[in-house]
């Protein structure tokens, strides 16, 4: 991963041409000092360092004498309209060149609505409510003066210890790329003029997500093909959709953190892909370079950090301390410099700052949306995956039977999931809210805490058997509660806390009907009496609404619909595990599961509990083999795939239909399966529907030995399927190109 200094000096050129005589005209009156201060963000001292470890703090007096002086760009996470009104005021008016600041903010799932987390949205399989959410989010935000988010995370995670999959859109390449442009489509909308727009941030770049062990900050070794075919493309994605900033990971690639890498910041996000926006650290990921060990000090810090190509510092104020020496001694060239502060100053202009600083600051604190709690309802029961519903169990009946709600997720707390730094004063509705809202008789249900979160609750137990006994149907409200998902929040072990599953277990013992309502960050490994109830709802961090939309999907006024983003293992030493694996030589038969020398563990199957993609409604929907336009697909043509889907169930239900191929002989191996595309389809009872796919050449090509992009012609078998364990197979083959020959294997 070499660094090719010729794509600079065509950046170079590149952006000061097109930069706006304004800001050039600008960038020649500032002083080098006031340049750096383009490139220093920091968190207000009124706030805070919030939802990140405290740095030392300047007084609020030497920080306003920054903000007077030009040494700061902007504030982040800043609580308050009337925080951000006042610094505006300050370097809008009391600074030499009055340029205006840059709100941003961690507005990941909602800001005073919380919608359900990113992983549960992603559960929808509808990157189109994805970009709803975003939008409204934005709408709420960029009435607070926030005007930039450090969201979409496009981490692809596939290591269920690993506890920031909470933020992302799962363990697939295909599905998260669609939701990364979906959210940045939401947050920048059409035009970043507009004031309820704000800039998104393709985040952390880059392969945050495959630390070692799912250990947070971990390193990560990866090689430079898995890493341009898993891990790049929904940064592709996110910027193909106008994707404005990306911020930088804490974790090395291959001995090389993130923001000393200009082979990932200036040779592929700039050179290969032509991105000009702006590259922010994460946090002080700058400074972490001496902890890494690639740093000296925090000025060799700040040289190989700007360097490699990152623009703005976060809150480690190490641009602000070295930047102006470095300039100084000639080791960072005065273009750089301008050119970084040239990006930063045409961002600003973009959304409107220079002629309308204040827009957006004039209001007072708004701290509700209703008009967006219907959204966030609907958001909520559209995340929600039912992976098991024995005997037709769901949907419950409202009235005539009587309810036992146990656990420690029953009432309040652990319903918004992390980065909800800025909840409304509206409080969520909890799960018993819900439940008692939704039955005829609220007094037919007793609500039993059972046990906390990770220990047991004295006479728990044994109020909550006497509470199961007392029920004709148990719902077990358990998982993991909000402090155990999110950053810095990696687990070893993937199971319930031990005092849960013990509820679990001495409630089922009872021989009640449990329907369980998991709460989780993450996939799970569900163990016992959970894995054994009738009904299994996997709930997430569902936001504002949880309990009326859980409610919705257990009384039945809406059929499940989700489906699983991440693959749920049947035991935690099975992690890191994902269903677009490759076969290895010794794939196991699926008509010998316990054949020897096999790729297999010897105490456990080694499929997983749940696969990707799997998901069931109220429907009883069956698949007719897939129906192929083509048996032998020309190069240049295009196959498609139709699927008939008929419910025979007796209840309306949606059904996520599923497209997988898998490349049977290839230059390098190829996954078991890989999803190429997918359909929601509302079937009412007794209906069917086809759905018909299109696949070309382009749909089918992988990253090569050569660490370029492949296709290469032969045997494809393809699936249409209601998971990525399922459905009918059928083949075709791709035939070679005519006009010339296509690359040897
Ligand atoms: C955190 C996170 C990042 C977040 C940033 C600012 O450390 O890694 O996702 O946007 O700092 O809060």
């Amino acid at each position: 991963m070499r660094f090719k200094p010729l794509a600079t000096l065509a950046l170079v050129a590149a952006s000061a041409a097109a930069a706006p005589p304004s800001i050039d005209a600008l960038l020649a009156r500032m002083t080098v000092e006031e340049k750096v201060g383009q490139l220093s963000l920091f968190a207000p001292v009124s706030t805070g360092t919030v939802g990140n470890p405290a740095t030392r703090q300047p007084s609020a007096a030497e920080q306003r004498d920054d903000l007077r002086a030009g040494r700061i760009t902007g504030f982040f996470n800043g609580q308050g309209v009337a925080i951000k009104r006042e610094a505006q005021r300050i370097a809008v008016n009391e600074s030499r060149l009055g340029i205006p600041l840059l709100f941003a903010a961690d507005v990941i799932h909602g800001f005073r609505t919380v919608f359900p987390v990113p992983l549960a949205e992603a559960a929808s399989w509808d990157p189109g409510l994805a970009e709803r959410t975003a939008r409204a989010a934005a709408v709420e935000a960029t009435a607070d003066g926030f005007r930039w988010t450090f969201a979409p995370m496009v981490d692809i995670a596939r290591d269920a210890r690993w506890g920031r999959g909470v933020e992302g859109s799962g363990e697939d390449v295909f599905l998260g790329r669609q939701f990364a442009a979906a959210r940045v489509r939401g947050f920048q909308g059409t035009d970043l003029a507009h004031a309820d727009t704000m800039l998104a941030t393709a985040k952390h770049f880059a392969a945050y997500g495959a630390a070692e062990g799912g250990l947070d900050y971990n390193t990560v070794d990866l090689s430079e093909r898995q890493l341009r075919e898993v891990y790049l493309p929904p940064f592709q994605a996110a910027l193909g959709a106008g994707g404005a900033t990306v911020m930088t990971s804490f974790n090395d690639i291959a001995g090389v953190p993130s923001n000393a890498n200009p082979w990932l910041l200036d040779t592929v996000l700039r050179g290969e892909w032509g991105f000009d926006g702006v590259v922010v650290s994460d946090y002080t990921a700058d400074e972490e370079l001496i902890a890494h060990g690639v740093a000296a000090d925090a000025r060799d810090a700040a040289r190989l950090s700007f360097l490699a190509g990152t623009d703005i510092s976060m809150q480690s104020g190490l641009y602000r301390d070295h930047l102006p020496a470095l300039v100084a001694s000639g080791e960072v060239p005065m273009a750089r410099l301008d050119d970084a502060v040239r990006r930063v100053l045409r961002i600003k202009q973009r959304l409107g700052l220079f002629d309308a600083p204040m827009r957006g600051l004039d209001g007072a604190d708004r701290t509700d949306w209703p008009e967006h709690r219907a959204l966030a309802r609907e958001a909520a029961q559209r995340s929600i995956v039912m992976l098991k519903n024995d005997g037709a169990l769901l949907p419950l009946p409202k009235a005539g039977q009587r309810i036992a709600l146990i656990g420690p997720f029953a009432r309040g707390g652990d319903l918004l999931g992390p980065w909800t730094l800025f909840p409304g004063t509206r409080p969520p509705v909890t799960l018993e809210d819900g439940v008692r809202a939704a039955l005829a008789d609220p007094s037919r249900l007793t609500v039993v805490r059972g046990s906390n979160i990770d220990t047991p609750l004295r006479g728990g137990l044994s109020a909550a058997v006497a509470a199961a006994r007392g029920a004709d149907v148990v719902l077990l409200a358990v998982g993991e509660g909000e402090a155990m998902s999110g950053e810095a929040r990696s687990r070893t072990d993937i199971s319930l806390p031990a005092a849960q599953q013990a509820l679990a277990e001495a409630v089922a013992a009872t021989g009640k009907p449990v329907v369980v309502l998991l709460r989780n960050g993450r996939a799970l490994a569900l163990k016992g009496a959970v894995r054994d109830a009738r009904a299994l709802l996997v709930t997430w961090f569902l936001g504002s609404e949880t309990g009326h939309a859980v409610a919705d999907v257990l009384f039945g006024d809406t059929s499940p619909s989700g489906r699983l983003p991440v693959s749920f293992p049947r035991e935690p030493g099975q992690v890191p595990y994902h269903y677009a694996h490759p076969p290895t030589g010794r794939p196991v038969p699926a008509s010998q599961p316990d054949s020897f020398y096999k790729a297999r563990y010897l105490d456990s199957p080694h499929e997983a509990l749940y696969p990707f993609g799997h998901g069931l409604g109220y429907g009883d929907v069956h698949y007719d083999p897939p129906l192929l336009s083509h048996t032998r697909l020309p190069w240049d043509g295009t196959l498609r795939v139709t699927a008939r889907v008929t419910n025979r169930g007796t209840r309306d239900t949606t059904e996520v239909v599923q497209l997988y191929v898998r490349d049977r002989v290839a230059s390098v191996t190829r996954p078991v399966r890989e999803l190429k595309g997918f359909r929601q389809v509302h079937l009412p009872p007794g209906a069917s529907e086809s759905i018909t796919f299109t696949l070309t050449r382009h749909d089918l090509g992988f990253v090569g030995r050569d660490g370029q992009p492949t296709v290469e012609p032969g045997d494809f078998d393809v699936w249409t399927a209601p998971s990525a364990s399922g459905g009918t197979v059928a083949s075709f083959l791709l035939e070679p190109s005519t006009q010339h020959h296509v690359g040897q294997r």
